[in-house]
């Protein structure tokens, strides 16, 4: 290394300025002590830059093999916990190179010909949500295939189906489990797209206006996986839609969860009773002996808001942005990384919760004793026989407000009584009446007869594969 090649004052950019940043300065803007994150992400991608630069003869072949080595080294410190990140170097990027050019001189110092952070960073984000998003693919599916487990035991267990939280008609619990799949498919498919259009290689667009170096970006994006590279190379680097993209889907999928852990809490309280939690989910009171608190599912839903907080905070963060790079962009990174810690967490917790689940068939099974679950099957009884729809929706009303005065179910009272709102009403009524004649004939794709709901649970084992 000659002399004029040392940079004398430890900053990467010193040369053009008269006196260095104060220590709180270099902390307000220092990115490492977060970003080091995605360490490996730009240790790939400076690989794949390096050994395109060579192929281009834009850096000679001893130098790649020097790079190669370092990089290798380095990638080995940061996986061993012994590198040294150093806050004076800022971010991620500073620190390794800063480290490789220590550990192999000059040839290090020509990494970053054709390259700027600001296309680095982009790319480095890229690869690192890519594999996120791979793995919340993967977690969602186990929290799919252990709510199909659950819902193959319980196809043919009758539950109150509620609307405005009412008892409204007859469901099976599976049925009602297969709700939250069909949202977990959803939110898979949220996160597959968001996968491919973030899946294009930013690498090239340099600071903002490309290079004047001869690159091959192409090459580039297929070693690193890309399916293409970003068109344009102002938006390459300064556009965070991709972020933004993923932290709605997140969003998404912890509204989903939240929704269930509602559920759960309110099945948990002994008024319902429906299900019970294993205790690992489960804490205590410090001053309530008795207690046993679904804490898991509510810290799900407490969660949620997070999620949605960065979601905001990074939509905030891109509106005001003039093309092309703004600092501000160094701002997406916690949020991301704290919505993906948040994901990752719930949904394998999920998973595991789900199988915890002890369900108490005779509790949901007394709940339909009450609030007249049947009464639609009634009313459409009455029209099978030839009754219009409104009329025998106001016999049925009529019949129930008799009941409830009484304080039984429609199907206690006697045939005679039930006459008395329709003379059509014949002792096939009592079939109509019952719970599984309910369920039983909501035989169509989507209904919650039990022969559907197994059906379905087929169908959703291929389609989650
Ligand atoms: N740490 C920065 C970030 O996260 C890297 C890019 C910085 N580029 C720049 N010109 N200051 O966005």
């Amino acid at each position: 290394m000659t002399e004029q090649h040392l940079d004398t004052s430890g900053k990467t950019w010193s040369g053009r300025f008269s006196e260095p940043v104060s220590e709180l300065v270099k902390r307000y803007t220092a990115s490492v002590l977060f970003d080091r994150r995605i360490a490996l992400q730009d240790i790939r991608g400076s690989l794949a830059h390096a050994r395109m630069l060579a192929r281009q003869t834009i850096i000679s072949a001893t130098d790649l093999a020097a790079i190669e080595r370092g990089l290798t080294q380095i990638q080995g410190e940061i996986e061993r916990g012994e590198f040294q990140w150093n806050l004076d170097d800022e971010d991620v990027h500073l620190n390794i190179e800063k480290r490789l050019t220590a550990l192999i001189g000059d040839a290090g110092k020509r990494l970053h010909t054709g390259r700027s952070r600001n296309d680095q960073v982009a790319t480095d984000i890229r690869l690192w949500l890519r594999d996120t998003l791979d793995s919340i693919d993967t977690l969602l599916r186990h929290y799919q295939t252990a709510l199909l487990d659950l819902a193959q035991q319980h196809a043919a267990t009758p539950l109150p189906g509620f609307t405005h939280l009412q008892v409204a008609q007859p469901v099976t619990f599976g049925h009602h489990l297969l709700a939250y799949v069909e949202m977990a498919q959803r939110d898979r498919a949220r996160l597959a797209d968001c996968r491919r259009r973030m899946n294009r290689l930013p690498l090239g667009a340099a600071a903002l206006a490309g290079t004047s170096f001869p690159i091959d970006r192409e090459s580039v994006a297929r070693e690193l996986g890309f399916e293409g590279v970003c068109e344009n190379s102002l938006d390459a680097v300064s556009d965070r839609d991709f972020a933004i993209e993923f932290s709605a889907a997140a969003s998404l999928i912890m509204v989903h969860i939240s929704r269930f852990a509602e559920e759960i809490i309110l099945w948990m309280n002994p008024r319902m009773g429906f299900i019970d939690l294993a205790d690992r989910f489960c804490t205590g009171s410090s001053i309530m002996p008795q207690k046993k608190n679904p804490d898991v599912p509510e810290l799900a839903r407490g969660k949620a808001g997070r999620v949605f907080g960065h979601l905001m905070g990074l939509l905030t963060l891109m509106k005001g942005q003039p093309l092309a790079y703004n600092k501000d962009n160094q701002e997406d990174k916690e949020p991301l990384f704290d919505t993906a810690d948040t994901l990752v967490d719930t949904l394998r917790i999920f998973a595991d919760l789900v199988p915890g689940i002890r369900v108490r068939p005779e509790a949901m099974s007394e709940a339909l004793k009450q609030g007249f679950a049947t009464a639609t099957d009634l009313a459409d009884y009455l029209v099978k026989k030839g009754l219009p729809f409104r009329d025998a929706h106001e016999a049925v009303a009529l019949a129930v407000r008799s009941a409830e005065t009484r304080g039984c179910d429609l199907a206690d009272l006697s045939l005679g009584e039930l006459q008395a709102f329709s003379p059509l009403i014949a002792t096939d009524v009592f079939a109509v009446l019952t719970v599984e004649g309910s369920l039983a004939v909501r035989d169509h794709i989507g209904g919650t007869a039990p022969a559907q709901v197994y059906a379905a649970i087929l169908r959703a084992r291929r389609t989650i594969a």
